[in-house]
């Protein structure tokens, strides 16, 4: 019998790739395409899901060809996608009334200050495990409810559809406005503000706090199990799990016992803990979510650090200051100096998520002197990223009771050795970083192939992880608490620069 493949599709925020994995989780092929970002006003990022969309028509048939396949050796297809970007888009044209608002952006701020003094605002935390703020996508529901003229009529009448990027794709692929199927599943419904973590459906109360109609929703399913099949792009193939992506880089990296923990440094950087079957409230500043959940299997829940700026602040750095001309010089430029000279750059673009929670902060930089060169500048961009990774742990241990052992790393930015030492120096643990750095896709491709019986069980996956590279911790204890302390004071001065 011809052997078959399990497809993923991952929607990130700068672009979107389809991969074909083979049976011992071996990379097959790989189509990518870049959207575009567009940037209408300052804080404000948005994205045409039509173009995003039209990305998917693309890649999907590429990657199969470049394989050599056809659909029918698909077993199944998983998808996986940015989080909390809200589109919506209308249930009888297909036409979304709005670019999509990116989870970046901040148009929200007030929106969200004012929900923060409204009644009921203290539950919200409670009920779906996250802070009241602009990244999630609730808020964003309610701009557009607001703005769009018309929209609420239409949205009460049912004519709307919201989704994130997940349940767009898959409507779209399932048929769009003749049958599409508009699910989304726990992990992304997790990111909603909307959904209760107990009961893992929508819940009433936040519903009426937010004001948002219950019509305008998708279905809340499981992580793995089939939605339908592609009855566009290319027909026929079954579309069997989908997770955020960075739950789907929690599964990829087989993280699937309580304590065990990944972070993947993409555009931001996201730090998940299994916290296995019952949801840990954080009282440190990290989000409670859910982990995945498997078929009718309980779900399994996490404990999130989210930073904003990350792999962002060396693209600004590359684009926005032109001191490089690709990425990854900055590695280079920043070995040109020993240390980071005194100067420190706190990138509050976005204002900061965990575990400050400060819309309002703008970054920084601080601890200019005429010493301080381009490399000591790369060096402080570099070493934001490990005091952000480092605010995060602390959070999280402080949060589990436990004491991260060791942490598993994936994404662009561990291609980077001088970085992924800085954050085994920091945080004083073990750094390790797996063979198939893919492991948002994988972990989709994982999901899907559970679902359907392609791979047998959980242990199955774990011994497909190996370890491709290390870093052991290295910093004097007393460096590491002298800077720490540098940073923290440097975060600070980000506080209430927007009031
Ligand atoms: O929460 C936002 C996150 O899901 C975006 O991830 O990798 O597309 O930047 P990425």
């Amino acid at each position: 019998m011809a052997q078959k493949y399990v497809m993923a599709i991952d929607q990130g925020t700068t672009s979107t790739r389809c991969i074909l994995f083979d049976h011992r989780a071996r990379l097959v092929s790989v189509a990518q395409r870049e959207h575009h970002q567009h940037f209408p006003k300052p804080g404000w990022v948005e994205h045409d899901a039509v173009e995003i969309w039209r990305n998917v028509d693309r890649i999907v048939p590429q990657a199969l060809r470049e394989a050599g396949i056809e659909a029918n050796r698909i077993a199944a297809l998983g998808i996986t996608n940015q989080r909390e970007t809200t589109v919506l888009w209308d249930r009888h044209t297909g036409v979304p009334v709005s670019r999509a608002i990116v989870w970046q952006d901040t148009r929200t701020d007030e929106l969200v200050d004012r929900l923060g003094a409204a009644p009921g605002a203290e539950q919200v935390r409670e009920r779906c495990g996250l802070p009241l703020a602009t990244y999630f996508s609730a808020p964003r529901v309610c701009w557009l409810l607001e703005h769009v003229p018309g929209l609420r009529e239409r949205a009460e009448r049912g004519d709307v559809l919201f989704g994130t990027m997940e349940s767009w794709l898959i409507w779209n692929l399932t048929g769009g406005t003749d049958g599409g199927v508009h699910v989304t599943d726990v992990t992304n419904a997790s990111r909603t503000l909307l959904m209760n973590l107990g009961t893992l459906d929508w819940d009433e109360e936040l519903l009426c706090f937010f004001g948002i109609p219950r019509r305008m929703l998708p279905e809340i399913r499981s992580s793995t199990e089939v939605y339908g099949d592609t009855r566009r792009v290319v027909p026929g193939i079954r579309i069997a799990a989908t997770l955020g992506d960075q739950h789907a880089a929690l599964f990829g990296q087989t993280c699937f016992a309580p304590g065990e923990a990944k972070c993947t440094y993409g555009t931001g950087s996201f730090l998940l803990m299994n916290t296995g079957t019952e949801p840990v409230h954080s009282t440190h500043g990290l989000l409670t979510t859910v982990a995945f959940r498997i078929g009718d299997e309980p779900a399994r829940y996490a404990l999130e650090g989210s930073i904003a700026i990350t792999g962002s602040l060396v693209q600004w750095f590359r684009d926005g200051l032109g001191l490089i001309t690709s990425a990854p010089e900055i590695e280079t430029l920043a070995r040109t100096v020993e240390d980071n000279g005194g100067c420190y750059i706190v990138p509050a673009f976005s204002g900061l998520f965990a575990p400050h929670w400060r819309s309002e902060a703008r970054g920084i930089i601080v601890g200019l002197t005429s010493y301080i060169t381009k490399g000591h500048l790369a060096r402080a961009v570099l070493e934001a990223t490990g005091w952000q990774t480092r605010e995060v742990v602390d959070a999280m241990n402080a949060d589990s009771g436990l004491r991260m052992a060791e942490l598993k790393v994936d994404g662009g930015m561990t291609a980077d050795h001088l970085l992924m030492q800085f954050v085994a120096d920091v945080l004083a643990v073990p750094v390790m970083r797996p063979m198939v750095a893919e492991t948002v896709s994988l972990g989709a491709a994982y999901a899907a192939g559970l679902a359907v019986g392609y791979w047998p069980d959980l242990e199955g996956l774990r011994r497909n992880w190996h370890r491709a590279a290390q870093w052991l911790p290295r910093m004097e204890e007393r460096r590491r608490a002298e800077e720490y302390a540098s940073w923290q004071r440097a975060v600070e001065l980000t506080f209430g620069w927007m009031r």
